[in-house]
């Protein structure tokens, strides 16, 4: 590493803390030269963290430094993928690490909050995998976190945002090929052999109260002894999750939250269940979810684990045009399987409109973030893009568990109690 790098780093370093003061953007933006190498830190290395390793790894001049985990299995792996990483089983030792410049946050639902929090307070720039915040109240205090460190780099892992989908159905919608949009439909489905609910993974033999920290896991729930199969398979329990809603619909809500620059619901209504394996689960695989917004606009969204013949869509209904994002969707004609995005003119409104089939690149999610550590720019999917898209689904699950309406007053008040 050049020494000039070194001094670049230093002065990224003394900028984020007290020494900020007085900085202005550009001095600030000119800190780390685009080629110097972005050294990375991960917290929760398991099975999206290591997917995101190897995707990071991809990205030019980026290099993980430490990895951080409570499973000691993870650190084993985390090494086969970055050899030569220092290894932590508490984060804050990873984040006292004066060579990392990112964090990657990839640890269950519940314990996204914290860590998004402990890496902005230790000067980081910070990846926080989809969704946000486990709670309507940490998506405000990690919001409000982002926003006083305004001077670090904060992305979310809503990878859809920065896809060639994402890139022209926004500009279909800034160029006003839609007219006035009141209805939004997105589905998202998938099935299993009969027996084997989604999601249910293994346990693996060393998964023990010896090997894991199971206190550190509960993050502050009640304590009890340690339970192998809740913290392998935290998905499918609400106190470590929000089911398919911050697993699926956050990705989806937060594309169409991009395209068409929606603030957070009015209010929301959510029925379902757990219908397709009843295997103890408390997160409904079933689901069918409307959230009303401003300006005359609802958008539903639906989800199903028993059938997975329409995989995944969007469907942007507009007055003058219709955008529609498909992946994995059977024609009901031909029989085969339809993947793509495009738009299609209401000849009512645009007699003379022509239909369009998207084809734009997109940009490497990952890279994306990379290059913002360096530049200082905004991620593809910002922080704010995954709090708006944390309340829409927070409220979803609320209305869900009271079996009402929730309004965005409501879910707010209950928040602070
Ligand atoms: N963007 C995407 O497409 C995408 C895809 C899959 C998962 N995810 C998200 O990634 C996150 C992780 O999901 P997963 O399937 O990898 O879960 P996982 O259980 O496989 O991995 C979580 C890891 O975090 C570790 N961990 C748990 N508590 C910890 C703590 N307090 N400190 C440090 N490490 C801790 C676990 O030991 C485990 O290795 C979730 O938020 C999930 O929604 C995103």
């Amino acid at each position: 590493m050049s020494r000039q790098s070194i001094n670049r780093r230093d002065f990224i370093r003394q900028a984020s803390g007290a020494a900020a003061a007085g900085l202005t953007a550009a001095s600030y933006a000119n800190a780390l030269g685009a080629n110097d190498r972005v050294r990375l830190g991960i917290i929760g290395p398991g099975g999206r963290g290591q997917e995101l390793m190897r995707a990071f790894l991809q990205s030019p001049n980026a290099e993980f430094v430490a990895a951080a985990d409570i499973y000691t299995r993870r650190h084993d792996e985390a090494k086969s993928i970055a050899p030569g990483i220092k290894t932590f089983s508490d984060h804050r030792r990873l984040l006292e690490s004066k060579d990392v410049d990112a964090v990657i946050v990839a640890t269950p639902l519940h314990c996204h909050a914290r860590h998004f929090v402990d890496t902005l307070a230790a000067g980081k720039d910070l990846y926080c995998e989809k969704t946000m915040t486990w709670s309507i109240e940490e998506a405000e205090s990690c919001l409000a976190a982002a926003k006083k460190a305004s001077k670090q780099v904060v992305g979310v892992g809503q990878q859809h945002n920065s896809a060639g989908y994402f890139k022209d159905a926004r500009q279909w919608v800034k160029d006003g090929l839609v007219g006035k949009v009141t209805s939004v439909e997105a589905w998202m489905s998938r099935n299993t052999p009969h027996g084997k609910g989604q999601w249910v993974r293994p346990i693996p033999a060393d998964c023990n109260a010896q090997n894991v920290d199971w206190k550190a896991f509960l993050n502050g729930r009640p304590n009890r002894p340690f339970d192998a199969h809740k913290f392998i398979n935290w998905r499918l329990y609400w106190e470590f999750s929000g089911g398919n809603i911050t697993e699926n619909m956050v990705h989806q809500i937060g594309w169409i939250i991009g395209a068409l620059d929606l603030g957070v619901p009015t209010a929301a209504y959510m029925s379902g269940g757990v219908f397709s394996e009843k295997d103890g689960r408390e997160v409904p695989d079933t689901i069918a979810v409307t959230l009303d917004y401003p300006n005359d606009l609802v958008v539903a969204w639906q989800s199903t684990f028993s059938n997975s013949r329409f995989g995944l869509g969007i469907r942007i209904l507009g007055s003058d045009g219709t955008i529609e994002w498909l992946a994995g969707t059977t024609d009901m004609v031909s029989g085969r399987s339809a993947s793509g995005w495009s738009y299609a003119p209401e000849k009512t409104n645009r007699p003379n409109g022509e239909a369009i089939k998207g084809s734009s690149q997109g940009e490497n999610h990952y890279a994306n973030f990379v290059e913002c550590v360096r530049s200082r720019k905004e991620p593809n999917s910002s922080v704010e893009l995954g709090y708006r898209s944390a309340i829409a689904a927070h409220m979803a699950n609320l209305s869900y568990r009271r079996k009402e309406r929730v309004t965005l007053e409501t879910a707010r008040q209950s928040a602070r109690k």
